[in-house]
């Protein structure tokens, strides 16, 4: 993957002299181990992610049901795959979406592992993401909105994925922190209200419990 995302906690106002120099011993650490599965899921899920992600409270803001279809798309290491596994239950199914197949590989034994039945990998293109043609009731997305290229065919392609009822739910950082600023890993909120507008998508929830993210719930 040559575009690494980096799942690091936003500004902080405890972030000293010391922590500046992470972002440096990180992008070594990155060149020196790309291909490395280990050192992706430690980035994606590490830096006590659990203080600023609020994944409990992602997850029940989605409003998800027993038995829905679910994408994560751009799962990483399924930081959320297999939360919303959990909130779908046993009949309902997510599929873990990426188009780095160490990632893919790396859920799907750990769906093998953990015996989660209801979880399903698609290694994806970066211009589609593959999804079965019946259509997913929610597509998730987090950190990876500024990661897809040419972003208005992208959410174009993406409608035919979703069900009639079914929503788009976006989280990015929105690079009020200094560190997404510096790697530029974000998207601003208006950029993404106005790429999803010009794609037809309709706002219709805006939350706003997370810090120096975005996290915005549109239908089509
Ligand atoms: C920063 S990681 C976020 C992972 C996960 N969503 C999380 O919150 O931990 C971004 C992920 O998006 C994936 N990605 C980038 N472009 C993509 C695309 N066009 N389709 C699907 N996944 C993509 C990357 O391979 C990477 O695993």
């Amino acid at each position: 993957m040559d575009d690494q995302g980096l799942l690091l906690p936003p500004s902080s106002p405890g972030y000293g002299t010391n922590r500046k120099l992470l972002p440096i011993v990180l992008i070594l650490l990155i060149t020196a181990c790309s291909g490395c599965t280990d050192v992706k899921r430690w980035l994606y899920e590490g830096f006590g992610r659990d203080e600023w992600q609020h994944p409990g409270e992602v997850i029940l803001a989605l409003h998800l049901k027993a038995g829905d279809a679910v994408a994560d798309l751009g799962s990483g290491s399924g930081y959320f795959t297999f939360r919303l596994a959990d909130a779908v239950g046993p009949a309902g199914k997510v599929y873990a979406v990426d188009i780095d197949p160490d990632m893919t590989e790396y859920v799907a034994r750990r769906a093998r592992e953990l015996k989660y039945h209801n979880i399903e990998v698609i290694t994806a293109k970066p211009d589609d993401p593959l999804l079965p043609k019946s259509g997913v009731d929610v597509i998730f997305s987090c950190i990876t909105y500024h990661h897809l290229e040419d972003r208005t065919s992208y959410l174009f392609r993406l409608t035919q994925y979703l069900s009639p009822h079914g929503r788009l739910a976006i989280v990015d950082f929105n690079g009020e922190g200094w560190f997404t600023r510096l790697i530029g890993h974000w998207t601003p909120r208006e950029v993404i209200l106005q790429e999803l507008q010009q794609a037809g998508y309709s706002l219709q929830q805006e939350l706003t419990f997370l810090p120096n993210q975005v996290f915005l719930v549109f239908s089509h």
